[in-house]
């Protein structure tokens, strides 16, 4: 019989149910005592100072460029091989998102490409970089904090892909992504490698931006405003600042907390999945598989494929297309923010600005890799992978 994996099938099991159930029948469901342990939890697991409970990433992104007053007439250097998120909070401030290409190996934001556009004068309101630590590989962070310090501009971490990421820094070792640029901000997402169904936080090392945050993220309310309901509150709060609604329940914080306690296993088993698709797919010469980088430890959110056109009688999506007829479900991770409409039209970006990005797109696809597949799944995804691969070579 056909087996049918599906791209992505979150793992929720009694650890969930029970702290969810937990909540639910303690009578306080939205932001409580889950949402502050898993906040202490994740600073842990991190090993940040601060770690800020937020609804998703999107929101931690937004209250990160916030806090570190980014506004009208800024900009902010980041790329544009991305999930729209990343680029779109920086328009929410009234600033402008410069995007650089990838490097082609990792995907990340190249570092050289950053020192262009800051050295070509065209750029002189950048205050942020953005990076994306893509798929989980984090990003070449000893060049971007020198690029940052030589040019007095603050990082934000986009560490949607990348809990659990780390990678060896100049005198610091293996260092956990989260504590290296000035703000990390985490997606748990459905699909993301922790999940609390939607969720995100940001972590900082920075006792003031911390504090900001916790503010901004509850209408601008007293730090604690959250707490105005429990026995002991008041009624009274006070509002400090500009806020948002970005507070994480504590019933998404209790799936949250669960999927934590499994962290090391998920990863363990999501670097197990990545071994053996590059093992048995890099001995196949229409297929390029995932570069892997000496001195990381690479969180494998996703796991991207490239074909070699000249190699291969299909494209891209006809792949795609044959694997879906097999039962294999894939994605395409990600479509170049320049080449869509919103960033034209608002921006000024033109498809071909970003040969690199453009190119890893035309001929990349994203296998299933999730700790709820089986070692049949696996093998099923790779015996099809090399089979679509084989029958359509030139
Ligand atoms: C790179 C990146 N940044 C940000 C986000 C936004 O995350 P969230 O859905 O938690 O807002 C995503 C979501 O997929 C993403 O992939």
């Amino acid at each position: 019989m056909r087996q049918q994996i599906p791209f992505h099938r979150p793992s929720i099991g009694p650890a969930e149910e029970r702290e969810v159930l937990d909540s639910l029948r303690s009578g306080w469901i939205t932001t409580g005592p889950k949402a502050k342990r898993f906040e202490k939890e994740f600073a842990a697991y991190v090993g940040a100072r601060h770690a800020l409970a937020v609804a998703h990433c999107t929101g931690a992104l937004h209250l990160a460029l916030f806090a570190l007053g980014v506004g009208p007439g800024d900009e902010v250097i980041t790329t544009p091989f991305t999930f729209t998120a990343t680029a779109e909070v920086i328009g929410y401030l009234g600033a402008r998102p410069v995007f650089v290409d990838i490097d082609p190996g990792t995907f990340n934001l190249n570092p050289a490409r950053v020192e262009e556009a800051l050295e070509s004068g065209l750029h002189r309101h950048v205050r942020a970089l953005l990076p994306v630590h893509f798929a989980g590989h984090a990003c070449d962070m000893d060049r971007l904090l020198a690029i940052a310090r030589s040019h007095n501009l603050k990082i934000v971490e986009d560490a949607a892909h990348a809990a659990g990421s780390a990678r060896q820094l100049e005198g610091r070792g293996m260092t956990r992504i989260g504590t290296i640029g000035d703000l990390s901000c985490f997606s748990f997402y459905a699909t993301k490698n922790i999940t609390s169904a939607e969720g995100g936080m940001v972590t900082t090392e920075d006792d003031a931006l911390a504090e900001r945050i916790a503010v901004a993220s509850l209408h601008g309310m007293d730090r604690d405003a959250w707490k105005r309901y429990d026995r002991g509150g008041s009624w009274f709060y006070e509002i400090h600042d500009t806020g948002f609604k970005y507070n994480l329940s504590d019933v998404h914080a209790a799936i949250g907390l669960a999927q934590l306690g499994r962290a090391d296993e998920f990863m363990r088993r999501r670097t197990a999945i990545a071994r053996a698709y590059s093992d048995a797919l890099r001995v196949e010469p229409a297929l390029q598989v995932p570069y892997e980088e000496p001195g990381i430890e690479h969180a494998w959110h996703l796991y991207v494929l490239r074909l070699r056109p000249a190699q291969l009688r299909v494209g891209r999506a006809q792949f795609i297309e044959l694997l879906r007829e097999r039962g294999v479900g894939t994605s395409v991770h990600c479509i170049p923010l320049n080449t869509m409409h919103f960033y034209q039209e608002r921006y000024g970006y033109r498809t071909g600005d970003f040969p690199i990005a453009e190119d890893v797109y035309s001929r990349c696809l994203s296998l299933p890799i999730y700790p709820a597949m089986s070692d049949e799944d696996v093998a099923y995804v790779i015996d099809n992978v090399l089979a679509i691969a084989r029958e359509n070579r030139r």
